[in-house]
């Protein structure tokens, strides 16, 4: 099954981050199309593209600290963690919007949203991401999933969905949704299992983790983001 986009054309009158807010509070995750505009959108694949090249990208392992691994069976992906001091215009504008959205979701679901660890991904062709949920022991917990894709002209043929398994209890359902450039997918990360179905094509995507302030952690991880980066 393939979601057609529930968001793709709000209401002129309302900002779709308010829309996102508004689905996140009806069912724990939404899904919104031309979040940024095309023009940005080509510019950060561009610049991906560019960091790919120069051999930026690590690969993805799963967890934290000790609990580091990385497993090609789990993940197949690439990432390269953006860091806050070395922004491109591009990026700070894809910030702006993330933090325009925090305060629409700390609004409406009084989150109390706090701080943004954001890393672009890379699935090269025949690349994958088990069925997961976003939880790290030991850090920060992880409150809201943004997932923000960077990939022109996606066919389902293509494959690389993401599957979120949004069915509670014995009614195992989910959703399909394509990896289309412009288009940003939001989940409460505790909630929901989800996967990256085998892509034929490279997949690119700029993945974040909004999380609340951590008050039992000392010292500050090098790829946490303030989020106000106007
Ligand atoms: C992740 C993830 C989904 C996607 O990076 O944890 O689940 O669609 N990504 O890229
Ligand atoms: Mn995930």
């Amino acid at each position: 099954m393939t979601l057609e986009p529930q968001l793709a054309q709000p209401p002129a009158a309302l900002d779709p981050c308010e829309s996102i807010a508004e689905a996140l509070a009806q069912s724990g995750w939404a899904v919104a199309d031309d979040f940024l505009s095309p023009l940005l959108v080509a510019q950060l694949a561009q610049e991906a593209r560019a960091l790919r090249d120069a051999n930026a990208f690590r690969p993805a392992g799963t967890g934290r600290g000790d609990g580091f691994r990385l497993d090609a069976r789990v993940r197949t992906d690439q990432v390269k963690w953006l860091d806050g001091d070395a922004l491109t215009a591009a990026q700070r504008m894809l910030m702006r919007r993330l933090d325009d959205l925090r305060n629409a979701v700390n609004r409406a679901l009084f989150l109390g949203l706090f701080e943004l660890e954001l890393h672009l991904a890379l699935y090269p062709p025949g690349g994958f991401y088990r069925k997961h949920l976003d939880q790290f022991r030991g850090v920060g917990e992880r409150v809201l999933t943004t997932v923000f894709y960077l990939n022109s002209d996606w066919d389902t043929l293509d494959g690389g969905a993401l599957r979120i398994y949004t069915g509670a209890g014995d009614a195992p359902d989910y959703q399909d949704i394509l990896p289309l450039g412009g288009r940003l997918v939001c989940f409460l990360s505790a909630r929901f299992m989800h996967e990256v179905l085998p892509t034929r094509r490279e997949r690119i995507s700029i993945t974040g983790w909004f999380k609340r302030r951590d008050l039992h952690e000392g010292r500050r991880h090098a790829h946490l983001l303030p989020v106000a980066v106007r």
